[in-house]
């Protein structure tokens, strides 16, 4: 047994809030194998944060008119606090922004420069010559060569899957001008994956106990070759290729920075620096990273294999003093309602959105039953609702609930006296002696679906248990046999909340408080009858509570809602200088509204233009009235087609910003402002 455990899971990218799929692939099982690891008492720390370089993010930025700092900044903290609600125990969540993080991954690139393992290639990329910059992965759109679908990537076509470079698209053009690219040379550094393949196949070889899903792909990169890999790029956004590495290959660095998935993965080396730093002991992270004691585990969704499993060790071998993954554990990926989940289109549940109306721990309980362990798997609303109602309130949340409402009723809210044992009394026992073993190797084995259905059959099987035994009958007839019965059930409430802490930490909290114990555990604790008679309890508390139909029905009618909208938004379309100066905007003068008659929406208006008078319909009756209009300066478009609203003519259109069902004129700040004056 390796002495110290290093958790990581995929950090996530910091242009969008966290949602089910990400919980059940990297999240989730990651928290479940850490809290029972401390339960344990191992020496174990869990590194995670934003992954806040790549083009996604400069994307997203550029959509919205910020800059990617803004982006990441936003979402940093946005997906920070809702792990933090949902119950992720991280010891740190870092970010690949920080100068910790910048410097780690260029002393990382420089140790490899130093050591001659990169390969220099200058070659034709696609070029903007419009936005003037190279067009890298998802700059680029273009036809697939594999399945023909024209709105492919230049990283990986989201249709068929396939993963590209720009230079294969079929008619590229840029997501940003939509130009079309011209070639122009540049230079970069290539990870020579190919020279690797044979070591990587050699430690591969050793572990054979990783889950079939992830050696399965493996074998089929192994099969196909692997291929050199470009590690830089010409971006403004990222980690800055080092100056003085590129200077000895005679290269000028201005402009070019780490690949995203260089620099990410040396953010758990980096957050782990941090964690240490911040500890008061600098050098601990080294005992995690560079001691051949750890074990190193990886929880990823399974497009992060390749990167996990072969391009990040191979990374570490070339450099060298690292430890290497001892298992990555990668799940397949959740569906939504029988659908793919899908992130444009809002087909998805968020996080932060979810935490807003339910429990943390319902969520964390059914997703980590339905974990996508070997193969995809969904995730439906009822399943949901019928999972937390007959499972959670009905089996755990009812044994534990009856159990002290009689303790409190009959034994003056005290833990009774252990008497004799009959043969039932005896299998509650033995079945409290075994599980914490059971249920251990389970996770520790990453079978965290299998933990969760044992766990509930040991509650199961404890609320028949209490049926079986009828205390409030012998309570009458055998008063030491009830005595009996209600100790065992208060030493298996006990023994449930320990066991169930990885899986409902704050229900497993709840529960330690209802039965007056402090907040530290061992998962071994309770394998034997450990809460000593006339121990006190305080008062029970209901634990779930129902859900009800019509919350259910509100998520499945919004999915419905997102699925139905079935156009995929394309980048949002950019118009040059030239398109946009043909628009021509004025300040007008209100001097007449009135309503048109029938129509609840329109007003009719008299504007003044300085040098001309207009009449313009427009559809604000129901936020204005006629009254508050007269001698408000507004913005018009002037030179507009004319045309009929209601029968009556309108020339020009007025400006007004709106949301959902509120509406608010555009108009000038300054008084001094002539009507007619240009709008630019
Ligand atoms: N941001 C990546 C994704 O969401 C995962 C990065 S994992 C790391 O797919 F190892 F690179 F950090
Ligand atoms: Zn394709």
């Amino acid at each position: 047994m390796k002495k110290r455990i290093l958790v990581t899971s995929a950090l996530p990218y910091a242009n969008g809030p966290i949602h089910l799929g990400h919980l059940a692939g990297a999240y989730l099982p990651a928290d479940i194998f850490v809290r029972f690891h401390r339960l344990k008492g191992s020496d174990v720390i869990y590194i995670c944060g934003s992954d806040e370089h790549g083009v996604p993010i400069m994307l997203r930025a550029r959509a919205e008119g910020v800059s990617p700092q803004d982006v990441v900044d936003r979402y940093h903290e946005l997906n920070k606090i809702s792990f933090a609600e949902f119950g992720m125990s991280f010891d740190y969540y870092g970010r690949t922004s920080s100068p910790v993080h910048h410097q780690t991954s260029q002393d990382f690139f420089r140790v490899l420069a130093e050591k001659n393992v990169f390969v220099l290639k200058t070659e034709k990329q696609l070029y903007d010559p419009e936005a003037k910059m190279f067009l890298a992965d998802r700059f680029v759109i273009g036809t697939c060569p594999s399945c023909g679908f024209e709105n492919a990537y230049g990283d990986q076509c989201e249709k068929c899957g396939k993963s590209l470079s720009p230079a294969e698209l079929i008619n590229p053009r840029s997501a940003i001008t939509n130009a079309k690219p011209v070639l122009k040379e540049t230079t970069h550094w290539y990870l020579p994956l190919a020279k690797f393949q044979k070591t990587l196949e050699e430690w591969i070889a050793t572990h054979p106990e990783w889950k079939s899903n992830v050696l399965g792909q493996i074998k089929s990169w192994f099969a196909e070759g692997l291929t050199d890999r470009a590690v830089t790029r010409d971006l403004p956004w990222g980690v800055p290729v080092p100056q003085d590495v590129a200077h000895k290959y005679n290269v000028d660095a201005t402009g070019k920075v780490l690949y995203v998935w260089f620099d990410a993965p040396i953010g758990y080396i980096s957050a782990t620096k941090e964690w240490a730093q911040q500890k008061g002991q600098p050098e601990l992270w080294k005992e995690y990273w560079q001691n051949q004691e750890t074990r190193l585990v990886h929880f990823i969704g399974k497009d992060n294999i390749v990167f996990h499993c072969l391009i990040f060790p191979a990374m570490l071998m070339a450099h060298g003093d690292f430890v290497l993954p001892d298992n990555v554990p990668a799940n397949e990926f959740l569906n939504l309602e029988g659908n793919k989940l899908s992130t444009s289109r809002n087909y998805a549940v968020w996080l932060d959105d979810y935490l807003q109306k339910f429990e943390p721990d319902s969520l964390r309980y059914v997703l980590a039953s339905i974990l996508p362990e070997n193969r995809d798997s969904d995730f439906s609303w009822k399943d949901f609702q019928a999972r937390h109602n007959n499972e959670l309130a009905d089996i755990l949340g009812n044994f534990v609930n009856r159990t002290l409402t009689f303790a409190h009723r009959y034994f003056d809210g005290k833990v009774p006296a252990l008497n004799e044992l009959d043969e039932l009394d005896r299998e509650l026992l033995k079945r409290l002696q075994e599980a914490p073993d059971r249920l251990g190797q389970l996770i520790d084995t990453f079978q965290f679906k299998a933990y969760v259905r044992e766990f509930m059959e040991l509650a199961r099987f404890a609320n028949k248990y209490f049926n079986d035994k009828e205390p409030w009958s012998t309570r009458k007839t055998n008063p030491d046999s009830c005595a009996t019965t209600i100790n065992l059930c208060l030493q298996t409430v006990a023994a449930l909340s320990v066991l169930s802490e990885p899986l409902l930490p704050f229900t497993a909290r709840k529960i330690w408080r209802i039965l007056n114990l402090g907040e530290r555990h061992h998962w071994d604790e309770f394998k034997t009858a450990q809460l000593k008679t006339g121990h006190l309890l305080n008062k029970p508390e209901i634990l779930f509570k129902k859900i009800e139909d019509e919350v259910i029905e509100a998520e499945i009618k919004k999915l419905k809602a997102a699925l139905e909208n079935k156009a995929t938004p394309l980048p949002e379309e950019k118009i040059d200088f030239e398109t946009f100066g043909k628009v021509k905007l004025r300040v007008a003068k209100i001097v007449q509204a009135e309503a048109i008659p029938k129509s609840k929406k329109l007003l009719k208006l008299q504007v003044d233009l300085g040098d001309e008078k207009r009449q313009i319909v427009a559809g604000i009756a129901q936020h204005y009235q006629p009254a508050d209009l007269i001698g408000k300066k507004i913005v018009v478009v002037a030179n507009l087609q004319p045309t009929k609203l209601f029968g009556v003519e309108s020339n020009g259109m007025l400006l007004a910003a709106s949301s959902d069902d509120k509406l608010s004129l555009l108009t000038v700040m300054d008084d001094d402002i002539p009507a007619g004056s240009e709008v630019r």
